[in-house]
């Protein structure tokens, strides 16, 4: 939290501003606020009360001139209801719907009414400008600014608030919103995405009905176990890939999360974004800002398609640490021998990357811990020296091994949890959130430490500074997180005699801080995010990490799904998917279907059938002779799972010159034909001419494709491709390049 560096308050100055305002609710000049990305505008104006409204939210007008004539068209009858679209709606005076802030004031009062005081909008580069609206309460010195960043070219918010005061004593926040949007639209259709470990991303789809519809965490550390912050917002009708209005967005905020939903008595929609208040209430000093976290939202009118490949854009470009850059193949051992190895076992492994052509050798869990070793998930976390009996020679040692076979070695981490059997635990029990009164509550055998604490922050921060001090050729982290956060308590807090209700927020707040130092110290060094799957996974941290784990669910068929799902908001350079032993596909399909993201593989390569490991070499080959197209080009996706017998979807490239196409098949009860009708493709150039060869061939089979073929974009867009998939062959990817005459 910064000290806020122009807000002076006195009495005089007090005064003053109640003067002020009520001259300009005397001679009230209309204001009017256009914020506007190419296509859409967010439209604020004042009324003669001096209110900040959102009068519209669509498309752009051709002639700003007119925007100020929009409200007239509204006719907004009951004073109660009439108000509901306020841009930031307070609670204790005017307002009784649900609202975006509410407070506690220094003196006991619960009043809060916000006036709008002053607007600003700077481009801080040519596609990029900030609006902030200043809102002021004409009787407390309490003030909230409301931020707009608009992406101008990807159509695309980010939007968040600032709450400060002058009030003598602390005021206590008790809802702090980030976004308070208002759609004067009909018809909304939401759709939410539901998780359980190894069940993350399930779809959730309804039309909204009157009343409001909440989505929210309360987990605290694992934020998203239950519930995921993406949302599809559809507008009119339910948009399709195509066609629609449609916002895809998230709360960028890796903690408690609270979206609502509610459509009021005009069938309009209020959308309200931000940190779950439940427990939370914050007690800021004056003079002190309290900054939201971001709600971040893409819109379209031509469907979900142009709208997540805008978010993509954005998030590659301008989010995602080095979102434009390159990415590192892997071989994992997390399945292949789980707690069970040792030194021999893991640089055998070493030659299976370099057989297999992968970058990365990538040791999971179980290296560390002496007196209490990592043999299980039920001690040694917190520990994090090498293991002397698994790893005689440290880790060093194992950093050259690799080096040796010409892989690059990586290292697997959950540095802010702790085993209650472990040295960490006995030597700092108060840095452990819990508790002290009451029988300790486990997750996975852990407990969370408490980051608020800047001991705890020096702690974590040392663990990643050691490794890579130690090993400076270390060239990968996987950063875990198994828990959530039960018995909210702690030590820190009541130490420094702060509220137990900053926990949920300094949490997050002090893991942000510890993700900064490290990101200063090793800028680039590639880290996964990871959270007993894809328990985490949102674009405040993303700042932090190169790629996240979407789920510990590799079952190829389920992850058709689920990366369709997460398609709609990460770009693939952002997605982690490995082949694995779960589920009974072919190894063709595994590797198929792990290759629309960022390529890993988790199993023993050396105990595949020869056929099988010769698949994986020329298919690896493959993916690196395209995985720029997958993390760089743009994602069309072309048949829906849920709606089909098989999934499709290809990347392009800018320049249109090369496309990946993956198709799945979904459906085993198609064993009687195989699939009749073309996939249509998108996104390439009508006029170019194609060839389309189908790749990943499983050694001895044939493709129905004749290689040497040409066909025209159009042809290609307009008729299709059949990848002809049958239960003999369950997936096909085909590279679609261009061929010039
Ligand atoms: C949960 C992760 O999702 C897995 O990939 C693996 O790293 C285990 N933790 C290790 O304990």
């Amino acid at each position: 939290m910064k000290k806020h560096r122009c807000l002076h308050f006195s009495i005089k100055r007090l005064v003053l501003l109640n003067l002020f305002l009520a001259l300009n609710s005397l001679c009230a000049q209309q204001v009017t606020i256009p914020i506007s990305s190419e296509g859409f505008t967010i439209l604020l104006q004042t009324d003669e009360d001096n209110l900040l409204k959102t009068v519209y939210f669509g498309e752009s007008l051709l002639n700003e001139s007119e925007y100020s004539s929009v409200s007239g068209m509204f006719h907004f009858k009951d004073n109660n209801i009439g108000i509901g679209n306020a841009a930031y709606t307070p609670s204790g005076t005017w307002n009784l719907s649900e609202p975006a802030i509410k407070v506690l004031h220094s003196d006991g009062n619960t009043s809060l009414d916000l006036r709008y005081i002053s607007h600003e909008t700077k481009f801080l580069e040519n596609n990029i400008a900030l609006t902030s609206v200043v809102l002021q309460d004409p009787v407390y010195p309490f003030q909230v600014t409301l931020f707009y960043k608009v992406f101008r070219k990807e159509n695309l918010i980010e939007q968040w608030t600032e709450i400060e005061h002058n009030e003598k004593k602390n005021v206590t926040l008790q809802k702090f919103s980030s976004a308070n949007l208002y759609f004067t639209d009909n018809d909304f259709y939401l759709t939410t995405y539901h998780n359980q470990w190894a069940k993350e991303m399930q779809p959730n789809e309804s039309k909204l009905t009157r009343g409001i519809r909440t989505v929210d965490s309360k987990m605290g550390a694992r934020a998203m176990l239950l519930q995921s912050p993406n949302f599809i917002l559809s507008i009119g009708k339910k948009a399709s890939e195509k066609e629609g209005k449609v916002i895809l967005g998230q709360l960028a905020w890796s903690g408690n999360f609270k979206l609502e939903f509610e459509v009021d008595s005009y069938d309009n929609l209020r959308f309200i974004a931000g940190i779950n208040p439940y427990a939370s209430q914050y007690s800021l000093p004056k003079n002190t800002i309290f900054k939201t976290p971001s709600l971040i939202y893409a819109i379209s009118n031509n469907g979900t398609g142009e709208a997540s490949r805008n978010l993509h854009k954005w998030a590659r470009k301008y989010r995602v640490l080095d979102g434009e850059g390159e990415r590192l193949t892997l071989l994992n051992n997390w399945e292949a021998t789980y707690f069970d190895f040792d030194e021999d076992k893991i640089t055998a492994l070493f030659k299976d990357a370099k057989n297999l052509g992968v970058d990365l050798f990538l040791l999971d869990d179980g290296w560390f811990g002496n007196k209490y070793p990592r043999n299980g998930d039920n001690a040694g976390l917190g520990d994090w020296q090498e293991n002397v009996k698994k790893l005689p020679h440290g880790l060093g040692y194992l950093v050259k091994e690799a080096k040796k076979e010409g892989v690059k070695f990586g290292i697997w981490i959950e540095p802010e949890m702790v085993n209650p059997k472990s040295e960490l635990y006995e030597k700092h029990l108060d840095w452990v959130i819990r508790q002290a009164e009451r029988p300790e509550v486990y997750f996975r055998n852990q407990l969370v430490l408490d980051l608020a604490n800047p001991e705890v922050q020096d702690f974590v921060f040392g663990i990643v500074d050691t490794l890579f001090t130690e090993n400076p050729e270390l060239a990968f982290i996987k950063w875990d997180c198994n828990s959530v956060i039960y018995n909210a308590h702690s030590t820190y807090l009541e130490r420094e005699d702060l509220p137990q209700s900053h926990l949920y927020i300094e949490y997050v707040r002090g893991l942000y801080k510890v993700l900064e130092r490290v990101r200063e110290k090793y800028p680039k060094v590639p880290i996964m995010l990871c959270s007993g799957g894809g328990g985490r996974g949102d674009y405040e941290i993303l700042k932090y990490f190169t790629e996240f784990w979407p789920s510990d669910d590799t079952d190829p068929l389920e992850r058709v799904f689920m990366q369709w799902d997460y398609s709609y908001f990460f770009p693939s350079i952002v997605t982690d998917n490995h082949v694995t032993n779960w589920g009974k596909q072919s190894i063709k399909y595994k590797v198929d279907v792990a290759s629309m993201g960022k390529l890993g593989f988790d199993i023993v390569a050396s105990e595949l059938k020869t056929n099988d490991l010769l698949f994986c070499k020329q298919a690896i080959r493959n993916y690196h002779s395209f995985k720029k197209v997958i993390w760089h080009g743009e994602l069309f996706r072309l048949m829906n799972p849920y709606q089909n017998d098989l999934a499709a979807l290809m990347y392009v490239t800018e320049d249109k010159s090369k496309a990946i196409v993956f198709n799945y098949l979904v459906n085993n009860r198609v064993s009687f034909h195989t699939n009749i009708e073309p996939v249509r493709l998108d996104g390439l150039d009508r006029n170019k001419k194609y060839r389309v060869k189908e790749i990943n061939l499983y050694p001895g089979s044939t493709t129905r494709l004749a290689s040497e073929q040409l066909y025209s974009g159009d042809f290609l867009m307009k008729i299709g491709i059949n990848p002809s998939l049958s239960l003999r062959k369950t997936s096909a990817v085909l590279e679609v390049t261009e061929v010039k005459e």
